[in-house]
């Protein structure tokens, strides 16, 4: 394996600063934080921790951008043009990005270079939307009456994201901001803030103009809460945890921002006996422990109908004991560590919590033996059989390795079952009657559903939650919408 002496270019030369009005700054307060490698528990880089009053300073910078600049009313050309040249930096550099999430929160480096080509193919589909936006001329039914609707940029964005894709997440925040003309301050999360800060670099050398996209580094309880509730923010877009979500949902009463929420799930995956079970044992496996479980949408409610649950489970479980695990630099590795000690005890409690109502750990359930993994925060993939709806880790999203499986017996009760959960996120079912698969996408409850296939993305298609998974979409047409104010123009004619 190799791993470098030296951990990444971008790392070198003392702390990073938050990008304010196309400035490198250190926080007011003067504070840094420390950013570390999962993988070997060893400092990165220190970071300038920003407070309520760098996001004070950031959301003015964006909102003079966005209310005096030129910047939203740019022709969607010019754009077009800055996200282009955005999706060729990313295309020329995606190594490095992609070493500095490995680096800073864990993912396989395989995971993270392989993610590139989907990442400046999204920032494509934004520069080619940027040109598609419309409104619509109406018919009123009122005689001597003209009536258009115009699209305009919503304002000043906050966006915060979580440490799971940190690259994909400020692509996502980044992309329609510049499509549309609003203006942003990105509060990366503070286990992995240094894609965003590189990202933001490269925004401006495609020629964004300064105070388009702030990125300001910082901890949830300061920056993400001072952002949450800014005044000169109109609107929020957020992905994490449930609870953070409703924190934001309250911090955006006093101006009522607008918001975007995409907040995880526990997304069934449902096995009918006749599936193509050669794909299906695979794909459920990937789809629970890819990321190591930290994926919103992961397949952690594994349905398996009872005539294959045994083999099927026993598959799966083997799938995922192959699975090297390893430092992320290793191009070999398929599973990096979890993002932080934090988040390895969270899941070793749900671990717990599954031992003591009675759940069997068929495969996994602790760390790594290998000595050369024991300064990182490493899991072994796991499977629980043995467990039923009403236990803990059947209900809450565990973000972690580890996958429930369930037998059943009909399409009534899976049905109900998988919907039986506050959450809307994903959905997959395996199946080779086309029957099942088109009732089963009509009767799930979620924001996407996978029929032979599990967490497919594509830039055109929108995703985002039912339920308490969230509202708002991400990708697609919505995506761009959400981004867009709706003003009716009305005129006299005659
Ligand atoms: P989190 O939701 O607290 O963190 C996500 C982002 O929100 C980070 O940037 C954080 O700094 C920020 N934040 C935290 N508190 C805030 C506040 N009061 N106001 C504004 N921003 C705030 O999630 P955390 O603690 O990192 O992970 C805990 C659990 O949340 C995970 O185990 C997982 O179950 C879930 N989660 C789900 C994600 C998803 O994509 N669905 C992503 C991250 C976490
Ligand atoms: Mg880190």
């Amino acid at each position: 394996m190799t791993v470098h002496i030296l951990p990444h270019p971008f790392l070198a030369g003392g702390p990073k600063r938050l990008l304010i009005g196309g400035k490198h700054v250190d926080a007011i307060s003067g504070k840094t934080f420390e950013t570390c490698n999962p993988a070997t528990g060893e400092l990165l880089a220190t970071v300038a921790e920003g407070g309520a009053e760098d996001i004070d300073l950031a959301v003015k910078v964006a909102r003079e951008t966005f209310d005096e600049g030129p910047w939203r009313r740019t022709l969607p050309v010019e754009r077009q043009t800055i996200l282009l040249r955005l999706a060729d930096l990313v295309e020329r550099e995606i190594e490095s990005l992609a070493l500095l999430d490995t680096l800073d929160m864990g993912a396989p480096i395989r995971h993270t270079r392989g993610s590139g080509a989907f990442l400046i193919s999204l920032l494509r589909y934004y520069a080619g939307m940027a040109r598609g936006l419309h409104g619509e001329t109406l018919t009123p039914s009122i005689p001597g009456m003209f009536a258009c609707t115009l699209r305009e940029p919503v304002g000043v964005v906050g966006a915060i994201t979580p440490w799971n894709g940190p690259l994909w997440a400020a692509v996502l925040k980044i992309g329609p901001v510049l499509a549309t003309g609003c203006t942003l301050v990105l509060k990366p999360a503070e286990d992995s803030p240094l894609s965003a800060l590189r990202l933001g670099e490269l925004v401006l050398e495609a020629g964004a103009p300064p105070g388009v996209v702030n990125i300001v580094p910082g901890f949830g309880a300061t920056a993400g809460a001072a952002l949450a509730a800014h005044g000169g923010v109109d609107k929020v877009a957020f992905t994490g945890s449930g609870a953070t979500g409703r924190k934001i949902i309250e911090a955006s009463a006093g101006n009522l921002k607008r918001l975007s929420l995409e907040l995880g799930g526990k997304s069934p995956n449902i096995v009918f006996a006749d599936a193509d079970l050669k794909a299906a044992a695979p794909a459920a496996a990937v789809a629970a422990f890819a990321n190591s479980g930290q994926i919103c949408s992961a397949g952690t409610r594994l349905f398996v109908e009872r005539p294959i649950y045994e083999e099927f489970v026993a598959e799966v479980a083997a799938f995922g004991a192959k699975l090297k695990i390893g430092d992320g630099r290793d191009i070999e590795t398929d599973l990096g560590p979890l993002v932080s000690a934090k988040q390895r005890e969270r899941v070793e409690g749900y671990l717990d919590s599954a031992r003591a109502d009675g759940a069997n750990i068929i495969s996994g359930g602790s760390r790594p033996a290998q000595p050369a993994l024991a300064q990182g925060y490493f899991m072994t993939p796991t499977v629980l059989t043995g467990v039923n709806d009403q236990m803990r880790v059947t209900r809450e999203e565990i973000f972690g390795p580890v996958v429930s499986a369930m037998p059943f017996d009909t399409i009534e009760e899976v049905t109900k079952r998988a919907n039986a959960t506050p959450f809307g996120l994903g959905a997959g079912v395996w199946t080779r009657d086309n029957g099942k698969a088109l009732r089963m996408g009509r009767d799930l409850r979620a924001g996407s559903v996978w029929v032979n296939a599990y967490n497919v993305l594509d830039p055109a298609v929108p995703a985002g939650g039912y339920k308490e998974s969230g509202y708002g979409r991400e990708y697609g047409a919505d995506h761009l919408y959400d981004h867009l104010n709706v003003k009716s123009f009305w005129m006299k004619t005659d």
